[in-house]
């Protein structure tokens, strides 16, 4: 087994969803879908409130942690939504911020098709999985598909009473980057298994067996499909001693956040893995105490609000030259 290495943890920066901003996004839109879309009425709704003055900061702050063009960006946001308001105006302020990237959507389906999924955590769950109370290694979701969702989300609309459930983000380009190049070409074949692709929503066809390390044209990472559950799936057998060296150099990159009520994080699922540690001990929690964090998908839209704040601002740098 891999050495366990306490992650760092990080008190991050918090971007502010003023209160004012996060009422005009929930006047302007509902949590209408269209199939696993936020409709696209409430998209455009949501780009109007961001791109009508007032927004200028949110986005520019969404934008210079989620750039892509700058490795130096954390690749990840966590904003601060207004604790205050209901749960149905943080879903719908949730969605607009997402709508600030891309589309957002939801990969699997739940009851009635809603948006954010995810229900209070359970002890019936599996401990690792969503809504559960263990510990979850570090993944990006769905790594096994044709069309990874290109950011994931988790809103907090209670934190955990026990204290625990720290949210974890690991850095899968620093982690290749510590690698050496045998084991990123072992990486780089078609033979990895994870987990299965069934019933899931906007993220194309199954893709098993895949390669962990999927390069651009430049020869820059695109993807790193990664999941810690790869590590003990028989399917990998024979090649676990590459993937125990992944984790323990993903491990060495990996910051602690803790979340509350309001808070949203946004994850480029590009460039961050993310998961958890075990919730505090359950025992006496009532129903309707414990902690509920709901999570959405987006897609990544270059028209959308926060991408367009970066083509501007390197417009103007190359205006500047
Ligand atoms: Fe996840």
């Amino acid at each position: 087994m891999s050495q366990i290495i306490e992650p760092r943890a990080e008190d991050p920066v918090r971007v502010v969803l003023p209160r004012t901003l996060s009422a005009a996004l929930s006047e302007a839109a509902t949590m209408q879908m269209e199939g696993h879309r936020w409709s696209a009425q409430n998209v455009a709704a949501a780009r109007g409130v961001l791109t009508g003055g007032g927004a200028q900061m949110l986005l520019s702050a969404l934008a210079g942690r989620l750039d892509r063009s700058d490795p130096s960006s954390p690749g990840w946001a966590l904003l601060a939504l207004p604790a205050t308001v209901g749960d149905e105006e943080l879903q719908v302020a949730g969605a607009g911020v997402l709508a600030a990237l891309g589309c957002p959507f939801f990969s699997i389906r739940q009851g009635n098709g809603r948006l954010w999924i995810g229900q209070e955590t359970s002890e019936a769950k599996e401990a690792a999985s969503f809504g559960g109370t263990g510990a979850q290694t570090l993944h990006i979701d769905a790594p096994n598909v044709e069309q990874v969702p290109e950011y994931t989300s988790l809103l907090v609309l209670r934190g955990d009473p026990a204290g625990g459930g720290v949210s974890l983000l690991g850095d899968l380009r620093a982690a290749v980057a510590r690698l050496d190049e045998t084991d990123r070409e072992a990486l780089r074949e078609p033979v990895f298994f994870e987990g299965q692709a069934e019933n899931l929503s906007g993220v194309g066809a199954p893709r098993m067996p895949f390669p962990v390390l999927e390069d651009d044209q430049d020869g820059q990472p695109a993807w790193v499909r990664w999941a810690g559950k790869m590590l003990r799936d028989p399917r990998n057998t024979g090649r676990t001693a590459v993937l125990e060296r992944f984790a323990a150099a993903l491990a060495q990159t990996t910051v602690a956040v803790t979340l509350g009520r309001g808070q949203l994080l946004v994850i480029d699922q590009r460039r961050m893995a993310h998961g958890r540690t075990a919730l505090g001990p359950q025992q006496g929690l009532a129903d309707g105490t414990r902690r509920w964090i709901m999570q959405a998908k987006a897609t990544f839209d270059p028209a959308a609000p926060a991408h367009q704040v970066l083509a501007g601002a390197a417009a103007g740098r190359r205006n500047d030259a």
